[in-house]
C-alpha cells in the first residue's frame, strides 16, 4: 500500500469539516495522516475535538506577534515541523499574508461555503437568500493571494428551499462540504490533484471549470 498523504489542518472554530476528514481517514475511506491540527484560537471546540481523538494539536494565539507577516512566518514554522505534503484549511478564518500562500501553493486547500465565484468572503448564506438564489452550495478551491479567488477544484450544490434561515441554509451546505472536502482530498492523495502556474490541474489537464459532485 501506498504511504498515506501527511496533512496538517488548520481550524478556528467548530472543526466539523475537519472531524468529518479525520473520521473518512479512520474509516479506512481516505489515504491521509491527519499529523496535526492547529488554530488561530486556543478555544476552538474543534482543537479540542482533535485533542480527545489523540491527535497533536497546537494554537498560536495572533495577539502574541507584531503583525500578520510575523504571525504567518511562525505559523508556517509550527506547521513544517510536521512535514505535511498538504495544508488543508478547514474553517480557519484569517486572512493569509502573500508569503503563507506563496510558501504552500500548490498545496494548500480551503473550503468555502458558496458556488464560487459568488459570494467571495462571509455570510455567504445570507447573501444567497437576500440574493433569492434557487441553489447554493459549497467549493474546495486552492488558495491564492485573492481572497476565496483560487482555482476552484470541486462544488457541490444544494436547493434552497422555501422558508430556509442561514441557518438551515447553513446546516443543509454543510452536510454536504463534509461530503466534498475528503473527496477532494482522495484525488490529492491519488496523485491526481496537481498545480501549474497557478492552475489546478486533474489527471494532468487543467480544470476549466470546477467538478460538480452533485447536489445534495
Ligand atoms: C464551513 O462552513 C466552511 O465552509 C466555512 O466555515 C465553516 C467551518 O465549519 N469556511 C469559511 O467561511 C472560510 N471563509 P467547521 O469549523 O464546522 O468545519
Amino acid at each position: 500500500m501506498t504511504r498515506p498523504l501527511p496533512i496538517v489542518i488548520l481550524v478556528s472554530g467548530r472543526g466539523s469539516n475537519m472531524q468529518a476528514i479525520v473520521e473518512a481517514a479512520r474509516a479506512g475511506n481516505l489515504p491521509v495522516e491527519v499529523r496535526a491540527v492547529i488554530s488561530n484560537r486556543a478555544d476552538a471546540p474543534g482543537l479540542a475535538w482533535a485533542r480527545r481523538a489523540g491527535i497533536d494539536v497546537a494554537a498560536l494565539d495572533p495577539a502574541d506577534y507584531p503583525d500578520r507577516e510575523a504571525y504567518d512566518r511562525a505559523m508556517m514554522g509550527l506547521i513544517d515541523r510536521f512535514e505535511p505534503a498538504l495544508v488543508v484549511l478547514a474553517g480557519y478564518m484569517r486572512i493569509l499574508s502573500p508569503a503563507f500562500v506563496h510558501h504552500y501553493a500548490g498545496r494548500l486547500l480551503n473550503i468555502h461555503p458558496s458556488l464560487l465565484p459568488d459570494f467571495r468572503g462571509l455570510d455567504t448564506h445570507r447573501r444567497a437568500l437576500e440574493a433569492g438564489r434557487a441553489e447554493h452550495g459549497a467549493s474546495v478551491h486552492f488558495v491564492t493571494e485573492e481572497l476565496d479567488g483560487g482555482p476552484v477544484i470541486a462544488q457541490v450544490r444544494v436547493p434552497v428551499e422555501a422558508g430556509d434561515d442561514e441557518q438551515t441554509l447553513a446546516a443543509r451546505v454543510l452536510e454536504q462540504e463534509h461530503r466534498l472536502y475528503p473527496e477532494v482530498l482522495r484525488w490529492f492523495a491519488a496523485g491526481r490533484l496537481g498545480w501549474r502556474d497557478g492552475q489546478a490541474l486533474l489527471d494532468g489537464e487543467p480544470l476549466d471549470q470546477p467538478v460538480d459532485l452533485g447536489r445534495g
